[in-house]
């Protein structure tokens, strides 16, 4: 059939949306008809080169949207069913998915090729050639086909638009303070860059029950809607962030340190410790080039002060576990979600999306189909 998607076919380039040609699924495969999806910035990573996936690729990782055709074998969802992608498909069955690390499930290692998982070919194409799929979704399309291990069931009546975002950001921020930090009640927690995965740890930490919350971005915006979220003090950088942190905290500093910048930047680890307490926590949420090789920091203060860093992918949490989870604490009115879509954008209007998402102007953009 034909569809429509935003392509990147070089790196620096626009999201090119145009006419593609999709096969129908194969085995354990199915073709979903998306309804909303975030623009994250890891997709704005292969634009810029830091995350060297192959190209031609159909971006969007961030998506949500309802079954319309099962392959043969499919067990589990049949057409009519809304689905939310996880941007790390879960087979349930590998170590890592037998173990409650589904984040990390074996499947995970055919993300930078971008083929199906079934038989390593794509079922996307333009111009005569395959095109990949973002995180093994390509959620910038008006329909896609995907892997079942992809899809997260969920109840009718959930609003896909705003609900997308539990594909990515709002699993991967809430599981960084959660899970990944380990944030229990009463502790600090400061998070550095307040957008899409960011304001999500601040609402994350908040949920954990945080005494204070430190946000910092540059951009006076994200800093207010921070506080909306539930931060207690903001600060523009790191710098000035030692300051606030180090006043209302006593010199203690903050317990959990959440880094969610837009970028990762490997000479401010060290800023991010300095501001870590006594067996305080670094989480490395965002994304580093993948030619960055140096990171700066003491490893004097990782031994005195007995300081921990550590990455997190996907929150380390478990889709087809907490998606349901974050989904009843909206409806009960604890997570939320509406407020996280700053602004919507048609499918073609995707490169104003980033560029406002460059800018600062979206905690996150949401294309509605
Ligand atoms: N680990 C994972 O599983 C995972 C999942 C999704 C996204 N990510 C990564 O998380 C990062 C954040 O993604 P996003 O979609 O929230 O990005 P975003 O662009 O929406 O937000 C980034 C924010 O960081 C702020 N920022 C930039 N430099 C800063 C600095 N020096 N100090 C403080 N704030 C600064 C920006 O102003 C912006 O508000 C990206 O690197 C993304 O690739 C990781
Ligand atoms: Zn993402
Ligand atoms: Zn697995």
């Amino acid at each position: 059939m034909k569809t429509r998607a935003a392509i990147l076919w070089e790196v620096g380039k626009d999201w090119s949306v145009e006419e593609i040609d999709l096969d129908p699924p194969s085995a354990g495969e199915v073709l979903v008809r998306l309804v909303g999806s975030g623009l994250c910035h890891s997709d704005e990573h292969l634009v810029t080169g830091d995350l060297p996936f192959a190209l031609p690729i159909i971006g969007g990782h961030e998506g949500a949207g309802i079954v319309e055709e099962v392959g043969p074998g499919v067990q589990g969802l049949a057409p009519g069913d809304p689905v939310i992608f996880g941007f790390i498909p879960s087979c349930g069955r590998c170590p890592s998915c037998a173990t409650g690390h589904e984040n990390l499930c074996d499947l995970g290692m055919y993300l930078g090729v971008g083929r199906q998982i079934s038989d390593q070919t794509a079922r996307h194409h333009a111009h005569d050639t395959d095109l990949g799929l973002m995180c093994l979704l390509g959620t910038f399309a008006e329909r896609t086909v995907v892997n079942e291990a992809s899809c997260i069931k969920v109840d009718g009546g959930v609003p896909l638009d705003k609900a997308c975002l539990l594909g990515c950001g709002v699993v991967t921020g809430w599981g960084s303070a959660v899970y990944a930090a380990g944030v229990t009640p009463g502790e600090d927690v400061a998070v550095v860059g307040i957008g899409g995965i960011g304001i999500n740890a601040v609402q994350g930490a908040r949920l954990a029950g945080a005494h204070r919350i430190f946000a910092i971005d540059p951009v006076p915006f994200k800093r207010e809607q921070a506080m909306a979220f539930g931060a207690t003090h903001t600060a523009s950088s790191l710098e000035e962030a030692a300051a606030v942190i180090g006043e209302a905290t006593l010199g203690r500093m903050a317990n959990k340190v959440i880094m969610t910048m837009g970028l990762g930047q490997g000479e401010l680890v060290g800023a991010a410790l300095a501001v870590t307490a006594k067996r305080g926590r670094v989480v490395i949420t965002n994304l580093h080039a993948a030619t960055e090789m140096q990171v700066s920091m003491s490893p004097l203060d990782l031994t005195l002060m007995e300081k921990q860093v550590v990455g997190s992918l996907f929150g380390s949490a478990n889709p087809r576990a907490d998606i349901p989870k974050l989904l009843g604490l909206y409806a009960q009115g604890q997570l939320m979600l509406d407020e996280l879509v700053t602004r919507t954008y048609r499918l073609d209007e995707i490169n104003t999306g980033y560029e406002d998402m460059r800018e600062g102007r979206n905690l996150r953009g949401v294309i509605n189909f």
